[in-house]
């Protein structure tokens, strides 16, 4: 079994996108054993859905966010979960504050470090445009792809 959060500040933006695409592709590609969350670092969007940029964004993608809610990341996902993937530098700052094990700091890692893809963060289009969230998606579509190996 598999297990994989992801997290940014919000949970509102980046990583419930990065779940709903995971989830899309894990169905499509019949997989499996998997377990898929999202969390933010902050509590400012807590119980709240997702940006509605970035549902309207990922919609017009085939992909449906409309049923995730957001919540804070905590202690206990770091035993809950085994792979913790996270959308920027602070954010990892932040997570990394709250493992107590060396085997917690582990499971920490960006999510644009396990490929090539240019950079490390998944830059926050909070205060961004409607083509900052578009290139959110695209970023975090490739990654999700090369983290559950997609082929093709
Ligand atoms: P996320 O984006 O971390 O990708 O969900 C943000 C959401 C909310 C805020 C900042 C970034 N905020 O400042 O409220």
């Amino acid at each position: 079994m598999r297990k994989i959060l992801f997290v940014c500040l919000g949970n509102i933006c980046r990583s419930p996108l990065a779940e709903g695409i995971a989830l899309h592709l894990v169905k499509e590609q019949g997989i499996k054993n998997i377990v898929i969350d999202s969390a933010g670092t902050a509590n400012y969007h807590v119980n709240e859905a997702p940006d509605h940029r970035t549902t309207s964004n990922a919609l017009k993608h085939g992909i449906d966010l409309s049923s995730l809610r957001a919540r804070q990341f905590k202690k206990g996902d770091f035993d809950a979960f085994d792979e913790i993937y996270v959308m920027d530098e602070n954010n990892l700052k932040n997570a990394l504050k709250l493992a107590e094990t060396n085997s917690h700091k582990e499971k920490l890692k960006l999510l644009l470090s396990i490929g090539d893809f240019g950079r490390l963060d998944v830059p926050d289009p909070y205060y961004g445009t409607e083509n900052d969230f578009e290139k959110v998606f695209q970023l975090v579509y490739k990654a999700i792809k090369e983290l559950i190996n997609v082929k093709n």
